[in-house]
């Protein structure tokens, strides 16, 4: 894992960003992984305006969201659907056919879910995946005690998650139970993981998953058998790390590694 910790929110963002950039300057038809939430909102905010000032073209390419609530038509304020037409695709120049998102309201959730695994494969298999981490240690809606080994599937949310996103809804009880979700097997195949996160209320989870055992009780410390993980954190949310010291020594020393 590549532990890079940043002053504040506008620089994990940044940073992020040219990650993401630099793939697609390298690859212009590559494969990105989605994530929602309010840690990737910068991202794709800097992305828009890398899009808009700098020209980066998304013409070519094609990208799949993590998850969706179960029972959420696409044009719920509260789908994921929603959320990423607002706060992306609506704003770049991407192709409506080179969006996948996985499906609130199929009435085949298993077929669903087999053929989301499908088309992944099929599109060349994901160059990079954005992730945020919930304060339980989740990754997509991969919750705790969730298999290592899982794929695309139906998951019944935790209370703490129920909880964390209540924020957005009118009252808890209109928080979904249930949500479709890749699995952390789908999320390890991936060639790329970019790992985000900010705030102290994600401090505990990140110590977790990047310093605790591996372990399905903290889905995200499956990232540390991934061949390319980068986490990118805030000085808040690396609060609780032990090596962190070490990590920012590695990243003040790398422009000289040979
Ligand atoms: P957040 O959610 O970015 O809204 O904190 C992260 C997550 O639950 O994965």
């Amino acid at each position: 894992m590549e532990v890079i910790v940043k002053e504040n929110y506008e620089e994990v963002s940044k940073t992020a960003a040219r990650i993401v950039a630099r793939v697609l300057n390298a690859k212009p038809n590559a494969v990105l992984g989605l994530a929602t939430g309010s840690t990737p909102l910068g991202l794709y905010r800097e992305l828009v305006r890398m899009h808009e000032e700098e020209g980066l073209d998304f013409s070519q390419v094609t990208t799949f969201n993590l998850d969706e609530y179960v029972g959420l038509p696409k044009d719920h304020p509260q789908s994921y659907h929603y959320f990423m037409h607002q706060n992306l695709f609506q704003h770049i120049n991407i192709p409506a056919h080179g969006i996948y998102m996985p499906s609130g309201t199929t009435d085949n959730y298993e077929a669903f879910c087999k053929w989301y695994e499908q088309r992944i494969v099929e599109s060349g298999g994901i160059d990079v995946q954005v992730l945020g981490i919930g304060s339980d240690g989740h990754i997509a809606f991969n919750e705790p005690s969730s298999s290592l080994g899982s794929r695309t599937r139906i998951k019944t949310l935790a209370r703490q998650t129920i909880q964390d996103n209540a924020r957005f809804f009118e009252s808890i009880d209109q928080v979904p139970v249930y949500a479709i979700t890749m699995g952390v097997g789908t999320i390890m195949e991936t060639r790329k993981v970019l790992l985000l996160a900010n705030g102290e209320a994600k401090a505990r989870a990140i110590a977790d998953a990047i310093e605790g055992p591996v372990t399905s009780m903290c889905p995200a410390s499956a990232l540390q058998l991934h061949r390319d993980a980068i986490v990118v954190i805030d000085r808040k949310s690396a609060g609780q790390l032990k090596m962190l010291e070490y990590y920012e020594w590695i990243q003040a020393k790398m422009p000289g590694a040979p």
